[in-house]
């Protein structure tokens, strides 16, 4: 398995570009199953979890090609086959994402039950639900969700939670259905805004995304077009983070910072002088941090995916401080990596308690989910010494070639072959 070797202690200086949204690529992938015409995706970010988006499609039999300026084009008019099986599944959660297509193009689908993971059970039981209010038939058996429609039909569905994926998920298959859906209590995350517009383009009548209303009006077809994928705001944060804790002074080009005010605001909060461009942000941080309490929340709250990289933060600020997890209910999964490496952190319940501590020291530690992966990353770019972090496929799930963007900003991190 591939490693990552951090020598520390280096500042982070100089400009960077973030890579197309993961979380916002993958609907959009599952998306192009909607129309029989083809959809054009630019800016798409080269990760394992956009390949196993790819894998699963084209086990469906979508076609996939690469036009000479590197868009893809997905075409799902071939799809002949509406499974969604284990193997691929099980690697990538966010697979659940073709079900509401499926059923609402093909009027069934059979797709592998997602297990839980290290960051908490995970159901999908509120997708299931509001599949079931748009009329779909489900069943679970041998592991596998089944659904089964003749047209799905528009109704009023009130989420008893707020879900980034079975938004997305209901608000893709209502594009089909027959008549007007109301969602409410949706998630409001940018990347639902994004999806809602490829949506539209693509012909669909969807109103509300980004509020917490969304309004569908079903259209009987959708037609194909083609759409930039929007920078990655937790790739932004992550790097922004890097920079504060190595007391540097970066620019992040190509972002939107309206995608990350509660993320900045807490960057100010612990001393970083912050300069927002049109579409830029740029840091420079000249002192140890000011430690920060944080509660996470969905969107425009604090993002759990920018929970990890805070923890390090205020595991070297000056002061006591606390995370409250409220998303997940197991995502401090790094917190005895980064203890292994001098920081002291409790965790009780769903609250991690920090003390901050004035050095860290490099170790070998072990990559358990994405945000924690980027954590013990971050830690080890301010621990003295050497520092390498194991299992590191999980960050190359979401983070586009990590290590050479934080060498390009000063960062001496080296790829160890398996
Ligand atoms: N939940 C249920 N039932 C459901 C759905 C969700 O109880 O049917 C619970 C979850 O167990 C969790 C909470 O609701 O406790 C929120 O989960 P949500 O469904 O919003 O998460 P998700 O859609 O599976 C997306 C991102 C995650 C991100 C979360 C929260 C994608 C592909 N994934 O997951 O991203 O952490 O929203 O913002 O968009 C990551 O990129 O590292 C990542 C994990």
């Amino acid at each position: 398995m591939e490693k990552l070797l951090i020598k520390g202690g280096n500042r982070l200086s100089g400009s960077i570009s973030c890579s197309g949204a993961k979380n916002a690529a993958l609907p959009m992938i599952a998306a192009t199953i909607l129309s029989d015409e083809d959809i054009t995706l630019r800016n798409l970010p080269y990760l394992q979890d956009i390949t196993t988006m790819f894998e699963l499609l084209g086990s469906m039999g979508a076609k996939i090609t690469l036009d000479e300026s590197m868009n893809f084009i997905i075409s799902s008019s071939s799809i002949h086959d509406t499974e969604a099986r284990y193997e691929l599944v099980k690697t990538m959660r966010a697979s659940i994402l073709v079900l509401g297509p499926l059923v609402a193009r093909f009027g069934k689908a059979k797709i592998a039950l997602p297990g839980g993971c290290a960051i908490g059970s995970r159901p999908v039981n509120f997708h299931l639900d509001a599949l079931e209010k748009l009329g779909a038939k489900i069943s679970l058996e041998n592991g596998y969700i089944e659904a089964t429609s003749s047209r799905l039909k528009g109704a009023d569905i009130n989420f008893d939670g707020i879900t980034v994926t079975g938004t997305e998920n209901i608000m893709m298959a209502a594009c089909l259905a027959e008549g007007r859906t109301r969602l409410t209590n949706v998630a409001r995350e940018p990347e639902i805004e994004d999806l809602a517009d490829l949506l539209n383009l693509m012909g669909a009548k969807v109103q509300g995304a980004g509020t917490d209303e969304i309004i569908i009006d079903g259209v009987e077809s959708l037609k194909g077009t083609s759409y930039d994928i929007p920078a990655d705001r937790i790739e932004a944060g992550t790097y922004l983070v890097a920079a504060a804790v190595t007391q540097g002074d970066i620019k992040i080009n190509g972002i939107s910072s309206e995608r990350l005010i509660s993320v900045i605001d807490r960057l100010q909060d612990a001393g970083a002088d912050i300069e927002l461009g049109i579409d830029s942000i740029k840091l420079s941080m000249n002192k140890i941090p000011t430690p920060v309490d944080i509660t996470t929340a969905p969107f425009p709250g604090f993002p759990t995916d920018m929970q990890a990289q805070f923890s390090v933060l205020n595991a070297i600020s000056s002061g006591k401080s606390s995370i409250n997890e409220t998303v997940f209910e197991n995502r401090f999964m790094h917190v005895q990596e980064l203890n292994r490496m001098g920081c002291n952190i409790l965790v009780s319940g769903n609250t991690a308690n920090f003390v901050g501590v004035s050095k860290l020291s490099g170790a070998p530690v072990m990559a358990t989910d994405l945000r924690a992966s980027a954590s013990l990353i971050l830690a080890g770019l301010c621990a003295e010494g050497e520092t390498v972090v194991d299992r590191i496929y999980h960050i190359d799930r979401g983070y586009e070639r990590i290590e050479e963007k934080l060498n390009y900003l000063g960062a001496d991190i080296t790829r160890l072959p398996n």
